[in-house]
């Protein structure tokens, strides 16, 4: 049986080359994104291999998909013991544009106590920290249950070959919770747990006018300018409470009631900190919606990207023959994407005014999920961060989405604990990603006592 004390020594002892390992990893730039990328997203999958084996892992395997590869690695100790799976990413966003970097994406530093560098939080770090805890657990007397990891290489691109994965290995993916560590906290100061994590619906719209560009002034006016019309078309896609339109939107939206409502704002949170934090003089949103509320409990519909026409240096005046957008919407249980998609796509082709053509073409999506919080490993993980961080974490919804999640839950019928230890200071998905070195240190403490605990809780 591991304790806090033994935890604490293993970490100082090894702190410094738990880091070391971390940077090796950080430096391999595996965009799953970008093919160009592909040789070292295949390069940072053998190195988990590795470091699997060194750790004591058994069984391990980097098995190809269609896309990325998936390692598998396990150590089982006893059928009668409890198992956990741990699931994480290794593949990272693009660490574009690099020219708003202060130091390079793939070569970590540390400033300010934080590792700078893509990843270091979403999803390395977190994910790493797995690792050291499972290697820290078998140096002091072995894992106290059967553990299993299945780190992927298509988190940020979709999980689809994940999905086939799992459906495929039932039996070996057989276990009873599956633990991440890919969301974050409130503050070091205000240890918390995600119990939710949002859908997503994301498509791509592309309006076409005539035929071909024309010129501004000749046809301005009497032709309809496709990216007027997109505009016009974005902007009616919400009303003045800040209501999506999309009729049906809301129709199967959980409301929760005034009693959860007041229960999740007990947490700690500032708006004046919050504003001044992103240098915006106001907040907007959802109408009889605080901003708490707004990103943990409601739908939401943004505009990811918009382009089309002349950007180049200078002037040129011409009435572009097409317009496009990037448009992704947060969904809340009980949203189906596939039908929210399918609500999306119907609305837009209506409104389309006939002097255009829309096509709109689904990306990725994915369902939302939430925790039970009533039961062992919920109950193990309370307690390991009520011993590393000094208070008991409290439950938060989050704004993300980790698509798989949700399948965990359909197709084995798992659920996940959200074990996040990063903070939304970390700037996850933007340039001068960061993880507090305290949050990776603390966070291989918290892992290795939450499988002593719910070992323990498991057996009884
Ligand atoms: N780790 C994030 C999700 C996340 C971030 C959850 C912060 C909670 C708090 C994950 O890697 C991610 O970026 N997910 C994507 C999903 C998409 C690629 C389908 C997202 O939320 O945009
Ligand atoms: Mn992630
Ligand atoms: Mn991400």
């Amino acid at each position: 049986m591991i304790t806090k004390e033994e935890t604490g020594k293993y970490l100082n002892e090894n702190k410094q080359r738990f880091l070391d390992e971390l940077f090796d990893l950080l430096r391999i730039p595996s965009v799953s994104a970008d093919p160009k990328f592909k040789g070292d997203v295949k390069k940072a999958a053998e190195f988990m291999k590795a470091k699997f084996k060194e750790a004591g892992a058994d069984n391990v395997e980097v098995c190809e998909t269609a896309g990325h590869p998936i390692v598998y690695a396990d150590k089982l100790i006893d059928p009668e013991l409890p198992t956990v799976l741990v699931y994480g990413h290794y593949d990272v966003q693009p660490a574009d544009p690099y020219e708003l970097w202060d130091s390079e994406p793939f070569n970590p530093v540390i400033k300010d106590g934080k590792i700078v560098a893509r990843g270091s939080a979403d999803d390395k770090g977190q994910m790493y920290i797995h690792v050291k805890a499972f290697e820290m657990m078998m140096k002091n007397g072995g894992v106290p249950c059967n553990v299993k990891f299945m780190i992927e290489g298509e988190e940020e691109v979709g999980s689809e070959n994940l999905e086939i994965f799992i459906a495929e290995n039932k039996e070996k993916l057989k276990s009873d919770v599956i633990v991440i560590s890919d969301t974050s906290m409130i503050a070091n100061e205000h240890p918390s747990m995600a119990v939710s994590l949002k859908g997503i619906s994301y498509l791509e719209i592309e309006v076409t006018g005539p035929n071909r560009d024309l010129h501004s002034g000749v046809y301005g006016g009497a032709v309809a300018n496709p990216i007027n019309v997109l505009a016009r078309m974005i902007t009616s896609l919400q009303d003045e409470n800040r209501k999506v339109t999309v009729p049906g939107f809301y129709d199967k939206v959980l409301e929760l009631t005034q009693a959860e409502r007041d229960e999740m704002n007990k947490a700690p949170f500032n708006l004046d900190d919050f504003k001044k934090d992103l240098n915006i003089d106001d907040v907007e949103g959802e109408a009889s919606y605080n901003t708490l509320e707004r990103m943990g409990i409601r739908p939401t519909l943004d505009v990811n990207g918009i382009w089309g026409g002349y950007i180049g240096e200078g002037a040129k005046t011409v009435l572009p023959s097409k317009a496009h957008a990037k448009i992704s919407m947060r969904l809340v249980p009980n949203q189906n994407h596939h039908e929210i998609t399918k609500l999306f796509k119907e609305h837009l082709e209506s409104i389309a005014p006939k002097s255009v053509k829309v096509k709109v073409t689904p990306h990725h999506g994915g369902m939302p999920y939430v925790t039970p919080t009533d039961t062992d490993s919920y109950k193990a993980a309370e307690k390991a961060f009520e011993k590393v961080w000094g208070k008991k974490p409290i439950p938060t919804r989050e704004g993300g989405s980790i698509p798989i999640v949700s399948l965990f839950k359909d197709i084995l019928g798992l659920d996940s604990i959200l074990m996040g230890f990063g903070l939304n200071s970390d700037a996850i998905h933007s340039p001068n990603e960061s993880f507090g070195v305290e949050n990776y240190l603390k966070g291989i403490e918290t892992v290795a006592l939450f499988h002593q605990y719910f070992a323990e809780l498991g057996k009884s």
